[in-house]
């Protein structure tokens, strides 16, 4: 079996202005099936965490309540807060420590983002259920290798080593020779044309004790302080991601190439890919569009309507006291305008 650990303590933020810093994108409803990405991660695991008192979430302390308003079903016991985000890499640490604490050092978890899209939940879930047992019987940090599309820089890349001794009917594992996290985009370029690399799914499955081995190994500055105080120690425990801080650089890591779909929904592009019969235009906007193409509009707002004329390729966001009207090609740098606004507000 399977202790999901939901990652749900991320910013999300270029999805801003639907997204703010009380409703990151994991709090969102994208894809029109009436969800929000974190209900969806939840609802897609129950089965495997033999419902709900298997499931635990992890998040910031200022996203708490919104958790708990989302998944009310949630055991407040299995809601670990941190002070404040620094990152995946400490709360993967101080989850696992956690974890351990219920579960034991043979505990298998899995680390599961909040805010991915995925299309067949049961191929999904058939796919989780090797890597558990893969887990289950090897000292190894399983991750999920996706087909890459384009040199994304935004991930973590994986290459394929060797073929691992699995045992597991028709599911290949192969150790990681290398993992890369978020390269530049001549490097992304290259490990495409490679042909060995697959994109990082974000998830990892592991024994718990495998992990805390690990992390002592790779990453004491970081277990070894919530190890000694819990999550009290939060404030001095670097801030980093457990792709940089510990992916990059165990030996232990294996990758199970998956076939289901999967869309990271990095930004306001990601929704024509979600919702196509839409054409962008999805169903809260109140849109009166004459030629009107390419482009992607969301409206939060019922009474409110937005009339286009002539214009293609546009982002256009309205909620509440905020319109966003974007080039569809640079929304990936909305956080650069996030900033500036912060600065001079
Ligand atoms: N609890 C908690 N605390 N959760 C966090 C924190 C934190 O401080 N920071 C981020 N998260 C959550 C996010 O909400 C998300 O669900 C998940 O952890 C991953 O964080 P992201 O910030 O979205 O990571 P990323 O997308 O840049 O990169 C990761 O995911 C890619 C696939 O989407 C990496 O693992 C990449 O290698 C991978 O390709
Ligand atoms: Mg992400």
């Amino acid at each position: 079996s399977l202790i999901p650990v939901i990652l749900a303590g991320g910013k999300g933020e270029r999805f801003w202005p639907l997204s703010r810093q009380h409703r990151p994108k994991q709090f969102l409803c994208l894809d029109g099936s009436g969800q929000t990405l974190l209900q969806a991660t939840a609802n897609r695991l129950l089965d495997l965490a033999g419902g709900w008192s298997g499931v635990w979430v992890i998040t910031a302390s200022h996203l708490a309540a919104a958790v708990q308003a989302q998944l009310p079903e949630l055991p407040m016991a299995q809601m670990l807060v941190e002070p404040e985000g620094r990152d995946t890499a400490p709360a993967v640490a101080w989850a696992t420590l956690e974890v351990t604490h219920h579960g034991g050092e043979d505990a298998v978890v899995g680390f599961f983002p909040a805010d991915h899209w995925i299309g067949e939940p049961s191929q999904f879930q058939e796919t989780l259920r090797d890597a558990a047992s893969l887990a289950a019987t090897q000292p190894v940090i399983v991750t999920l290798g996706i087909q890459p599309g384009y040199p994304a820089t935004g991930y973590g890349y994986i290459e394929q080593g060797e073929l691992l001794e699995t045992q597991l009917p028709g599911r290949p594992a192969y150790r990681v020779q290398r993992f890369t996290e978020k390269p530049n985009r001549e490097t992304a370029a290259g490990f495409l044309a490679s042909g060995r690399f697959s994109w990082n799914s974000g998830i990892f499955i592991f024994r718990a004790g495998v992990a805390l081995a690990e992390l002592q190994a790779h990453a004491p500055e970081i277990l070894e302080p919530l190890q000694r105080s819990g999550v009290a120690a939060y404030p001095q425990v670097p801030k980093t991601s457990i792709d940089y801080a510990l992916m990059e650089k165990t030996q232990q890591a294996c990758v199970v190439p998956v076939s289901f779909s999967w869309d990271d929904l990095g930004d306001w592009n990601a929704l024509e890919r979600l919702l196509p019969a839409h054409e962008g235009n999805i169903e809260q906007a109140q849109h009166w569009g004459l030629n009107t193409q390419g482009s992607i509009l969301y409206n939060t707002d019922p009474d409110e309507l937005i009339v286009t004329l002539g214009v293609e390729n546009l982002v256009i966001v309205r909620d509440g006291n905020v319109t966003l009207i974007a080039d569809k090609q640079q929304t990936q740098d909305i956080k650069q305008v996030l900033q500036q606004l912060r600065s001079h507000p």
